[in-house]
This record gives C-alpha cells, sequence and structure tokens, in this order.
C-alpha cells in the first residue's frame, strides 16, 4: 500500500508525541471525489445515499452533505440524531434494518423521514398504529428478501432465512397485507442482496433480478407502482489489492442499459453506499510495542488490536499493511526485528483472536517504535470495533479534512 505524502507526514506527525498510540486517520477526500464522480455518471434519477453505519464520525456525515448526497439512510435513532446534527433534514433520511423500536418509528413519523423500510408484518403494523395516533400517512419501502443469491460478495444476505426483509416466497401472502394498511404509503422495494461485490455483472445481476420483482408486483396488485426501488449498498473494495477494483464508470454505463431496457426511465433509485465510499478515506495505527520469536515464527504486538480494528479478523479479510519506521532507540541490544518475512500481527488483548491481520502477513522490515499502519480501514472500522474490552484507551479519530 502506497501512502500518499500528506497521509504519511500525517500520521508521523502523531505518531511521533503519542498521547495515544493509536489512532485512525480520517481525510474525507476520497469520499467527496466518489460522490461526485458517481453523481457526474450515474443517471439522474439514481440517487446516491451515504450509508452512514459504515462510519458515523460527523466529518463523514459532512462530506456527504458537502458532496450534495441526495440523503442518509440511517438504521437507529442515534443515527438519525448524528446525521440531524450534521446539518440532514430528517426528510433526506431514509430507515432500515430490523427491530425499529416504537420509539424510533413514532419519531421518524413525527420528523417525516422520507421512507421507512418495512422489515416486516409486525413492523408494518406498529408503524400503522403509530401513523393513526398522530394522524400521519408515512411512505414505506417494503423490504424483500429475494429467493437468489449474489455470486462473488463478500457477504450474502439474501436467498436463505433471514432476518432481513420478508421472503420473495411469502410475498404474495404479506404484501396484500402491508398495501391495506391505510396510512402506509407504498412507494416501492428495497433488496439488497450481497455486500463487498466488485464484479459490476454480479450488480447488474441483483438489479435485472429486482426490476422483474418490481413487474411481478405491479402485475399482480392492480393500481400498484414500484416508484422507488433500492438496491441498498454493496460496493465493493478491493481489500486485497488484486488490482480488480469496483468499476463507477462500468456500473453507470451499465445500470442506464437496463434501466433503458426494462423502459424504468419514470422510476427513482437508490443506493445506500457505505463501504465503497468511506473505506479509503480512513487508515488505523498502531505503534509495534514488541516482537518477538515464537516457535519458527515472530508475534508483532501493537499497542491496539481487534478491539480498536475489529472488522479484518471479524471478516477474515487482511487490510493492507505499510509499517513507517521511526528509528526509535533500542530497548536492549539484540531485540528482535522483523525483516522481509510473514508475521503475525496483533495487539494485546489476553487472547489469540486478537489479531490485526487474521491471516499471516508479509513485513519487508518491522522494528519495535515503528507504526503500523492498516489501510482501507474508513469503513466499519471504529464504531464497528469491541473498544472497552480490556479498558484500555479508545484510539484518537483524527480528522485532516
Ligand atoms: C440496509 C443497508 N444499506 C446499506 C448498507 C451499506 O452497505 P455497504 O457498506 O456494503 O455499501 C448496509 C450494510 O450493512 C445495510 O445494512
Amino acid at each position: 500500500m502506497q501512502l500518499q505524502p500528506h497521509i504519511l507526514a500525517a500520521i508521523r506527525k502523531h505518531a511521533e508525541t503519542p498521547a495515544q498510540r493509536s489512532f485512525y486517520l480520517y481525510d474525507t477526500a476520497p469520499m467527496r471525489g466518489k460522490i461526485k464522480n458517481l453523481k457526474a455518471l450515474l443517471p439522474e434519477n439514481v440517487r446516491i445515499y451515504y450509508a452512514m453505519k459504515a462510519n458515523p464520525h460527523n466529518a463523514f456525515l459532512v462530506a456527504a452533505g458537502e458532496s450534495d448526497a441526495h440523503g442518509i439512510e440511517i438504521a437507529s435513532l442515534g443515527e438519525a440524531q448524528k446525521a440531524v446534527d450534521a446539518g440532514f433534514s430528517p426528510e433526506a433520511l431514509i430507515f432500515t434494518g430490523p427491530g425499529k423500536s416504537p420509539e424510533e418509528l413514532a419519531w421518524s413519523v413525527s420528523n417525516r423521514i422520507e421512507t421507512v423500510h418495512i422489515e416486516s408484518l409486525t413492523e408494518a403494523h406498529r408503524l400503522e398504529a403509530i401513523c393513526a395516533t398522530l394522524g400521519q400517512t408515512q411512505d414505506i419501502l417494503v423490504r424483500v428478501n429475494p429467493n437468489f443469491h449474489i455470486h462473488g460478495a463478500q457477504a450474502n444476505f439474501s436467498g436463505d432465512s433471514s432476518k432481513l426483509g420478508v421472503d420473495e416466497s411469502r410475498l404474495n401472502e404479506i404484501l396484500p397485507q402491508i398495501l391495506a394498511l391505510p396510512h402506509l404509503n407504498f412507494r416501492g422495494l428495497h433488496v439488497y442482496s450481497a455486500s463487498g461485490i466488485l464484479e459490476i455483472k454480479d450488480l447488474l445481476k441483483n438489479c435485472e433480478l429486482v426490476f422483474n420483482l418490481a413487474r411481478r408486483v405491479e402485475d399482480t396488485y392492480q393500481g400498484v407502482r414500484c416508484d422507488i426501488i433500492d438496491f441498498g449498498g454493496g460496493f465493493g473494495i478491493d481489500y486485497l489489492e488484486t488490482g480488480n477494483d469496483f468499476s463507477p464508470e462500468t456500473y453507470a454505463k451499465s445500470l442506464k442499459g437496463m434501466i433503458d431496457k426494462f423502459g424504468f426511465n419514470d422510476r427513482q433509485f437508490v443506493l445506500e453506499l457505505g463501504r465503497y465510499l468511506t473505506a479509503d478515506s480512513g487508515w488505523y495505527c498502531t505503534e509495534i510495542l514488541d516482537i518477538k520469536h515464537s516457535l519458527g515464527k515472530k508475534q508483532v504486538i501493537c499497542a491496539g488490536g481487534a478491539h480498536q480494528f475489529r472488522r479484518p479478523v471479524a471478516l477474515g479479510i487482511n487490510h493492507p499493511l505499510t509499517i513507517i519506521p521511526m528509528h526509535r532507540p533500542q530497548i536492549f541490544e539484540g531485540q528482535e526485528v522483523a525483516d522481509n518475512e510473514s508475521v503475525f500481527i496483533g495487539g494485546p488483548l489476553c487472547n489469540t483472536a486478537d489479531k490485526l491481520a487474521p491471516k499471516d502477513i508479509h513485513v519487508d522490515r518491522a522494528e519495535i517504535g515503528d507504526i503500523a499502519v492498516f489501510g482501507l480501514a474508513g469503513a466499519y472500522g471504529y464504531s464497528m470495533s469491541h473498544l472497552d474490552f480490556l479498558s484500555h484507551a479508545h484510539p484518537l479519530e483524527i480528522v485532516l479534512r
């Protein structure tokens, strides 16, 4: 992983005076560029929402706002509050996720958020009762757990028994009941099948299946129109640096072709993007506190571990690693170094699951006192970690812009 000079300089500066020995560094420039690029490439009826679960730090919300993202996909009242604090109007919020509480639904209706994405019949009835009490209607999408799997995804959410959405195979039974609720205004479907998709053909296959589903719904129920079709997130990131990166140009062109083919130009499409927008806007940096030799392998122990950067071990994916030499004084003569070898790298937790790279990883050179920098850490980094385990200080989140 090649670090840009300003990123390298910022990491060095903060590492030289370690108020804390681990930190996340954020530079939202890549995110801003990606939103602007997608907006320029995609047809106007494709709207980009930032799925803030990827990184709820205010800097990312502000970057989404300043780059004219259409709105924010929220999954809790806490996220709603953060989005509003960052300057988004509640009307720019769409609310997805299973198990929405009565309080969350009441807040959504009272604050007139754009759409609530219904995940079950219970949720539809709960929302209906809240709307009736408040004397309001609410625009909804119905989230469907489709009958298909997307090949080539890092994680599949569809095709199996799922807490997400209403099974496609039960739609004929459930959808009419939702459509009959007088305070819910059906606007369309939400189908988010898989995440971490790098192949455009896989994303396109998903679109085609969803478009066919929308057609079937419209053919089955007189007067029902899927004005909005939400594909969720899912654009992949090349964590393994294979060079097979996601191409927004090809995606935009192919999606436009698909929309034309189905004659869906008068519909609105929603993308809820998280990882793709933020991953390359963040780096997790932690000081190497110890290197030791154990049964034929070097163990590199950092100040921070899986409690601060949980994603690699949780998903079994190594993030790109760069070691920044700090040339600190030796602690004792003959102390271990890692030199052009494959090492274990982890943190200070007292368990073997504390890995910063789930698979042994090659380092050219690492010395005690150097800084291990994990790239593509802007998505699902800080907020997905279990920061209080062992009660270490939380890593700082340092924002360059
Ligand atoms: C409903 C929903 N939308 C969007 C996203 C963002 O997905 P990604 O980060 O893969 O773009 C998620 C992630 O879990 C999600 O659950």
